[in-house]
Order: structure tokens, then sequence, then C-alpha cells
């Protein structure tokens, strides 16, 4: 199957109701972690490259990479998604590369640290919507900041900070009748990274009733939520017990997700568990049998690891079983459906 834009995909699920994990990649094993999951549980994909992935592992290998995984699994529906892009320009570069998605991060100035204005959001999203959307290409924006900060990208906010820059769902509600953007990251709480929670998440601090009024108001919106890595204690543990140095830390609980599925939540961003079953599986490699040197013998059971953990995600955000009955269409026809 070609790759297809994210909005058919999202649209899909917003009929079914159920929600679709976008997981990072940066290598090749990622990407094959994620379509062995997708394939043993029959799940359209979304497959997202941060400007950091771009840089690592260079347009072309990930172009190719990402061609590859669509050749090699005809019957998986997959969009290619720029995740956090902080300019049109990025954005821009990502359609000519072949994706069929891109965020517009203008929630932060080109900077990727530094909280922006309304009137600067729009503008840059809108730049992008315009050209995006003539080529039938999907465009994600994001209102209100994320806390923390991960590689350089993000406010780094946290405390009295962070919840001033939560999303206001009236500013919500302008903001895509203003932009016609396709899918909207909302700041609800979550942040990038290991460390978002320093106890089991409560409402005061993952504030999914923002979910649900935001939904209200803007019912055929997708809504995204960034930051929903769970940080299971095991994958934790696995870390280390083999050496590593993790702190006592707690993500976005799975469950809460599937609330935020019942509320219109479409695309939930995943990477840090990935990275955490990755680290886990290669540490305990490194510590059990130290002798080998072979990356082969590490870097097969960490795709295994993150494999697991991807499937058990499709399956918890429903996406699972639905890969047959995505309807394919083109970049093409989706300009003209604009
Ligand atoms: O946006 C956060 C994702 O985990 C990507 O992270 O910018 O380090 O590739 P990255
Ligand atoms: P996590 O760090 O929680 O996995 O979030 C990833 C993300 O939001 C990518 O855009
Ligand atoms: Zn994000």
């Amino acid at each position: 199957m070609p790759l297809i834009p994210m909005r058919v995909m999202l649209d899909h699920a917003a009929e079914n109701g159920y929600g679709v994990g976008a997981f990072n990649v940066n290598n090749m094993e990622q990407i094959q972690a994620i379509m062995m999951a997708a394939t043993e549980t029959n799940s359209p994909v979304i497959v997202q490259a941060s400007r950091g992935a771009r840089s690592y592992s260079q347009d072309n290998y990930l172009r190719h990479l990402m061609l590859a995984a669509a050749e090699l699994n005809p019957q998986i529906p997959m969009a290619m998604h720029q995740d956090h892009g902080n300019s049109p320009e990025t954005c821009f570069s990502a359609i000519d590369q072949g994706f069929t998605s891109v965020m517009m991060d203008g929630s932060l100035e080109a900077d990727g640290k530094t909280p922006a204005s309304y009137e600067y959001n729009v503008d840059v999203t809108k730049q992008v919507v315009d050209k995006a959307h003539a080529l039938g290409v999907t465009v994600e924006a994001e209102i209100g900041c994320l806390g923390g900060i991960e590689d350089g990208h993000g406010a780094g906010l946290s405390g009295d900070e962070a919840q001033e820059h939560l999303t206001d769902p009236e500013e919500a509600e302008r903001f895509v009748k203003d932009t016609s953007c396709d899918a909207l990251a909302v700041a609800i709480g979550t942040s990038h990274g290991a460390y978002k929670f320093t106890k089991k998440p409560t409402g005061d601090v993952l504030k999914m009733d923002l979910i649900a009024d935001i939904h209200r108001r803007l019912p055929d919106t997708h809504l995204v939520m960034h930051g929903s890595s769970s940080v299971p204690r095991e994958l934790l543990d696995i870390i280390n017990q083999y050496g590593g140095d993790m702190k006592e830390s707690y993500g976005v609980p799975v469950e809460a997700i599937q609330e935020g599925i019942k509320h219109g939540v479409r695309k939930i961003n995943v990477d840090t568990d990935n990275r955490l079953a990755i680290t886990g599986a290669i540490r305990k490699v490194f510590a059990e049998q130290p002798e080998k040197f072979d990356p082969r013998d590490y870097m097969k059971p960490a795709r295994i690891a993150m494999a697991e953990v991807v499937k058990a995600r499709m399956i918890a955000f429903g996406q699972a079983g639905w890969a047959d009955k995505v309807p394919v269409v083109s970049l093409d026809e989706m300009a003209k459906r604009y």
C-alpha cells in the first residue's frame, strides 16, 4: 500500500472510535519494530521523524527506510509524518521528501524554545496549510505549550509556568477556524521524555477534562496527545537492573489515553517508551554476555523489545484490526477534497 495522507487515517479512526499511535523513527531497527507490530496486529501506522531524526539519519536514508516499509508491507496503510516542524521551511522540505503529513509547531518560535504569540502561530501554520493542502498533505498544529524539554526542543516549562501555557479551549476553537489545520496538538499537562510526573498523575496535573471541552467545541478536529509515553516501571527496572541510572518517574497511564480517545484524541505520540525498551534490551545483553561484539546480537533483542511495546500500544489504542479497512486515498485525490 502506498503512503497515505494522515488525515484519511484519522478520519477513519474518528468514524470508528479508535486512536492511532504515532511512533518516532531514527533508524532501521525502529521502523522494523513498528512494522512488525503493525503486521502482527493488522494496524494502520503513523511513523514520524523529528528534526533531530532527520539530521541523525539523513533524509535520503530515512526516505528509503519508509519506502522499504511500505513496499514490504503492502497490506498496512502508513502515514509518514514530520514531528514538531519548527518552521514552514522544515515542513516544506519534509513534503519534498515525500512525507504525507507535517506538524507545524508554531506554539514555539523557530528556535523550538520560546513560547510564540497567537498571531505568529496562526501565520506560520496558515502558510503550511495553504501549501500542504494544495498537495493533499495533512497538517497538525499545536496550541498551548507542552512542559519540559527534550533534546533541545521545548520551552522547559514546569510548575505554574506550565499551567499558564495549557491549551485554552476558546483559543483552540479560534485557532482552528483561523488556520484550517487537520489535527491539533493540545497541552494538557504532559511533557516529552522520561520525567513527566513524580507520582501517578491525577486530574490536577493531567487535565483530561480539557480534552473533553476542546472536543465539544471542535468535534471535527482530530486531537493529538504529545508526550504520551507511559514510562512503565518494568522498563525502568530493566535498565536499572543492568547498570542504568533512571530515576523514579511516572508517565501518562494508558487508561487516561483511552479516556482521551473517547473524547476526540486520534493521534497519540509515543517515543520515550520505545527508547526505554531498546536501552533495557541492549543493557541486558551487555551485562549478561559481555563477550558479544556483533551489533546484531544486541540490536535484534532491542528491536523485539520495541515491537512488544508498540504492539501493546496498538492494541490499547484500538487501532489493531483496522489496517485492511482504512480507505486508500492518494495525495492527489486528497488535494481535490480540500
Ligand atoms: O518530540 C519529541 C520526540 O521524542 C522526538 O525527540 O527531537 O529527540 O528526536 P527528538
Ligand atoms: P514521549 O516523550 O512521551 O514519548 O512523547 C513523544 C512525542 O510527543 C513526540 O512528539
Ligand atoms: Zn511531541
